[in-house]
């Protein structure tokens, strides 16, 4: 007999859920079109969203996103691996960038930190790569693009070891430079290079063909004896994957490739199955955890309004995070009490939505006609769960909301609230800018784009924003705003966040933030998540 819990425990075991991190251009979408390409796509591939003309498709589920070619909305791709279940849930990266790219993280148990071979650490990465650090998610490395010139592969470690103070464990191995990629050495079988025969425009799997050294050695001397000496270097310099350091965020074990022409894609694969973590028991609000053999509890970690504008609906995407879902089940919601029919579920990937029938920890569930449940809210059934709630991420953009049209200001202030409480952007008021004209806050500017659109379409409000002259947010308190808004010497502005109360103190640039905190070294200035210096 199957324990309680016994097949959700199974399952969880086999799931590997994670995104993908990068600054735009450094080959998510080709990246993700080859992984699923190696795998067996469970969910139809070649709808993997991307840049409109592409193989993607682009959504067109809000007209802004057509005039784009851009999709807001985070896709999920479910393909199977070596008996494992993989959810790969992208994180969506170009202009819109937003909370949302965030909080896809608040979903994953791993990430796969993307990296242009001649580039290096990007602006994204690096905020991308906060977020993990903050919230504790292991992080695999990609080196990408190895098929054309770029830096250094020591070089590279070096930077990521010096700016994200984590220990860079190389797997594979290039040997030859970036855009002489002779083959990789899988540093588990250090005897032989594996060899890539490239299928025209990679549309199919590269082929791999494992050479011995002798051989790899007569046919790239210099090339070989350069990866071999490197690797020793770095093995005596303990450069070698442990999986406690990995888990525990101290390390990275990283892999080089080429997305493009699906080389070190495999391996890349492997590594999800074999390093990355299987779903595990999650804190809850107020102490203990929820095993993942539990009854059901799900974590919303993004809400979509006007998917379908035939139908006016929202989405909410939930990941499983014990036990099993099942449609038609009625859950618990835990912030209101209330019972939620799932009656809806669907997996949502790109466009396109199927039925979802069962759920395991680990999968992400589309429930559709979702009014009722916000960003951060848990459902459960049987046993009551409540899970820690969202951080709210430090906004970069700011701009004054105000109505077009003042007689519809009862519109507006509904619409604004609903906005805020679906999270689609932070609303902050202060005594000296009055109710009238809220300030909202963003990650992306994107997300500004998304209130006009809803303001007008849903609420019958259209709205004209003023974009303010700051990019730098910090947390502080009553004496830490007072002081700001009494500085003579540091142009800032303290607002209260809606949401939580919290006091947000804003300046231009970072270094406004510094001087203030030299003419008042007694102020609060907290960093909040994801805050780049
Ligand atoms: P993104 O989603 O991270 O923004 O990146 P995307 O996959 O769209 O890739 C960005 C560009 O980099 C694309 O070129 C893509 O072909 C190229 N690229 C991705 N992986 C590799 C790789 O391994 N090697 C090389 N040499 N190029 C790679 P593009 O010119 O912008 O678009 P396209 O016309 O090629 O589609």
């Amino acid at each position: 007999m199957t324990p309680p819990g016994g097949a959700a425990a199974a399952q969880a075991a086999r799931r590997r859920t994670f995104a993908v991190i990068s600054h735009p251009d450094a080959g998510k979408s080709t990246l993700t079109e080859a992984l699923a390409l190696h795998a067996q796509a469970i969910t139809e591939a070649g709808a993997v969203h991307g840049k409109a003309g592409r193989r993607g498709v682009a959504s067109d589920w809000m007209e802004m996103e057509k005039a784009r070619g851009i999709s807001v909305t985070s896709a999920v791709l479910q393909f199977a691996h070596r008996g494992c279940v993989l959810n790969l849930l992208d994180t969506p990266g170009h202009a819109d960038f937003s909370e949302d790219t965030y909080r896809v993280l608040a979903a994953v148990d791993c990430a796969v930190m993307l990296i242009d071979a001649a580039k290096g650490l990007e602006e994204q990465t690096r905020k991308l790569f906060d977020v993990c650090r903050h919230r504790g998610i292991p992080v695999i490395t990609f080196v990408n693009k190895w098929d054309r010139p770029g830096r250094e592969a020591l070089e590279l470690l070096d930077e990521i070891e010096r700016e994200f103070r984590l220990k860079p464990t190389p797997v594979t191995w290039p040997v030859g430079d970036a855009g002489h990629l002779r083959g990789l050495i899988d540093v588990r079988e250090p005897g032989r290079m594996l060899r890539y025969t490239r299928t025209p425009g990679g549309a199919r799997e590269a082929v791999e063909e494992p050479v011995p050294a002798e051989r790899a050695s007569a046919d790239h001397g210099d090339d070989w004896v350069r990866a071999t000496e490197e690797l020793e270097l770095l093995g005596a310099d303990g450069a070698v994957h442990e999986e406690e350091a990995f888990l525990a965020g101290r390390s990275t074990p990283v892999f080089f490739g080429s997305a493009i022409s699906n080389v070190g894609v495999r391996l890349l694969l492997d590594a999800v199955v074999d390093l990355a973590p299987a779903p595990a028991a999650r804190e809850l609000e107020g102490g203990g955890v929820r095993p993942v053999g539990a009854p059901f509890a799900g974590l919303v970690f993004k809400v979509q309004a006007n998917m379908d504008r035939a139908h006016r609906d929202r989405i909410a995407f939930l990941r499983v995070c014990s036990g099993v879902f099942e449609r038609g089940m009625t859950v618990t919601r835990a912030a209101s009490g209330k019972p939620f029919a799932t009656k809806y579920a669907h997996s949502v990937f790109g466009q396109d939505r199927s039925m979802v029938d069962t759920a395991y920890p680990g999968d992400v569930v589309g429930l559709v006609n979702a009014g009722a449940l916000r960003v951060g809210d848990t459902l459960y059934a049987e046993k009551a769960a409540v899970f820690p709630p969202m951080p709210t991420f430090a906004p970069e953009h700011f701009a004054v909301v105000r109505p077009v049209d003042l007689s519809r200001s009862k519109q507006f202030r509904r619409g604004i609230a609903q906005l805020d409480e679906e999270g689609v952007v932070q609303v902050l008021v202060s005594d000296l800018r009055g109710d009238q004209a809220p300030v909202l806050a963003a990650v992306g500017p994107m997300q500004f784009d998304v209130v006009r659109t809803r303001m007008a379409g849903e609420f019958s409000a259209a709205v004209k924003l003023e974009e303010l002259p700051y990019h730098v947010a910090r947390g502080t308190d009553a004496g830490g705003a007072e002081a700001l808004n009494r500085s003579r010497i540091v142009r800032g502005e303290a607002l209260t966040r809606v949401r939580d109360k919290a006091y947000l103190a804003l300046f231009p640039d970072r270094w406004q933030a510094n001087s203030f905190k030299r003419e008042f070294p007694d102020a609060r200035l907290d960093h909040l998540v994801a805050a780049h210096d």
